[in-house]
């Protein structure tokens, strides 16, 4: 197969994008008819819709596709020969006010190259596949990358199997997979569906690409991050009769800790925010005596990860206490001591892709572009399954461009050249791959 004459087709995966959007659109609070808001949350009955038509589209290609144990689904075209597969992977799901293009992108895109290679009759040496992995974006199940993590041994699959989803519901993970038909019958781990390689194309992101017009991103790697759930336990009481003084008011109090939490991340040139908060009692009258909130740290380095957390584990506990640290208390509002605990949800420790994966994607990217300053080395700021598809095989990513660097908003947008142009770079990377 010559692998610079196959094309990819743009509007035929842009039309593709488009239906398989009809699937969670719009279904977020507040939406209007106009709405490119996605909300296809991991294992809902939208991500079914999804699921199925990737299962239907990928076995009418001539892929064998399997489900494992967390319901990831590998979609497989044979080779010339047998051995391991080069996939191209990523996720169906989305944030619940996502956009059209974050996960789902990468999907299609490798949908679109089984359907080149269909359209050539293109045999490749060895066997090429698609992946979808589950619950990417642990918006619902918090655990992200939650279900390659399981793959790659490093998530326990009960932990994974136990998460409840956010929010207050009943259902687990175990249970929705159940319920939509996805809980498959072989083991979810890579000694089961070991792969040659996993490329995944995504959006960037961020502002970069945009910024200095540039095209495609070869990444590198991908940042460190920890999330955290902090409860803060005080006393419930009446607003209007309780003084200052007799006061353990835990919403005042975490208001302090984020904003602590922002202000020493900042100092270590890292990033905290806070995405989930939930006070109780909620009553306008009422000082709320509990709130819970998450915290989700990340720097490039996981040092610097460990230190925030240690800072702030001391300083949350100093500033509970009453203790007016850096300030922070203002001096001026006394309170009773309150209490701060943590528990750690999540771990993804900083990631480097494999040498010849960047070096296939770096290859593909001037290839087709055509022009070496419209490619950019970088490093994701975001977690994606590479992450642990790299833990057992070579590995790395490719970045489109995002308009205004915007994502997990309706807003998301890459224009339709840009998707097709990472379409084709992910196709090459896996072929070029193939053949290496
Ligand atoms: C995972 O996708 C993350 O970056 O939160
Ligand atoms: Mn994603
Ligand atoms: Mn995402
Ligand atoms: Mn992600």
């Amino acid at each position: 197969t010559d692998i610079t004459a196959l094309k990819v087709n743009q509007d035929r995966l842009m039309e593709t994008l488009h239906q398989t959007c009809s699937w969670g659109t719009g279904k977020r609070w507040g939406s209007g008819p106009n709405d490119t808001g996605m909300s296809r949350l991991a294992l809902s009955d939208t991500d079914k819709q999804a699921r199925d038509w990737f299962v239907e589209t990928t076995s009418s290609l001539g892929c064998h596709v399997k489900v494992d144990a967390m319901g990831n689904i590998f979609a497989v075209r044979p080779g010339r020969r047998e051995g391991l597969a080069t996939f191209a992977g990523s996720h169906l799901d989305t944030q619940p006010s996502g956009g059209r293009y974050d996960g789902i992108l990468g999907i299609l895109a490798g949908v679109e190259m089984l359907k080149t290679l269909k359209d050539h009759q293109a045999e490749t040496e060895f066997p090429v596949g698609v992946v979808n992995w589950t619950n990417e974006e642990g918006a619902r199940f918090p655990i992200s990358m939650c279900s390659s993590g399981v793959w790659a041994g490093d998530i326990p699959l009960e932990t994974a199997y136990n998460l409840r989803e956010v929010g207050g519901g009943t259902a687990t993970m175990r249970s929705e997979l159940e319920r939509i038909g996805y809980l498959g019958s072989i083991p979810a781990s890579h000694k089961s569906t070991p792969m040659a390689a996993h490329f995944e194309l995504h959006i960037e992101q961020g502002p970069l690409l945009e910024a200095e017009k540039q095209k495609i991103g070869v990444v590198h790697g991908v940042q460190a991050y920890r999330w955290f759930m902090v409860d803060v336990s005080g006393r419930d009481a009446h607003t209007g009769s309780t003084p200052l003084g007799k006061r353990a008011d835990a919403m005042l109090l975490a208001a302090r800790l984020i904003t602590h939490s922002h202000r020493l991340a900042t100092k270590h040139s890292a990033v905290a925010s806070t995405g989930i908060l939930s006070l109780t009692p909620g009553s306008t009258n009422t000082i709320p005596g509990h709130v819970r909130f998450t915290l989700d740290v990340r720097a490039p380095a996981d040092s610097t990860v460990e230190a925030i957390e240690a800072d702030l584990k001391r300083d949350f506990a100093a500033l509970a206490a009453g203790e007016n640290i850096q300030g922070l208390l203002d001096g001026a509002t006394p309170s009773l001591p309150l209490e701060v605990s943590w528990r750690t949800d999540s771990v993804s420790p900083a990631t480097l892709f494999h040498p010849d994966c960047i070096a296939a994607v770096r290859a593909s990217a001037e290839a087709v572009t055509g022009d070496k300053s419209l490619v950019r080395d970088m490093t994701s700021g975001a977690g994606h399954d590479t992450v642990y598809a790299s833990r057992h095989c070579p590995a790395s990513m490719i970045f489109v461009p995002s308009k205004n660097g915007v994502s997990h908003n309706p807003e998301e947008y890459t224009s339709p050249e840009d998707c097709a142009l990472g379409a084709q770079v992910l196709m090459q990377s896996v072929l070029r791959f193939d053949s290496m």
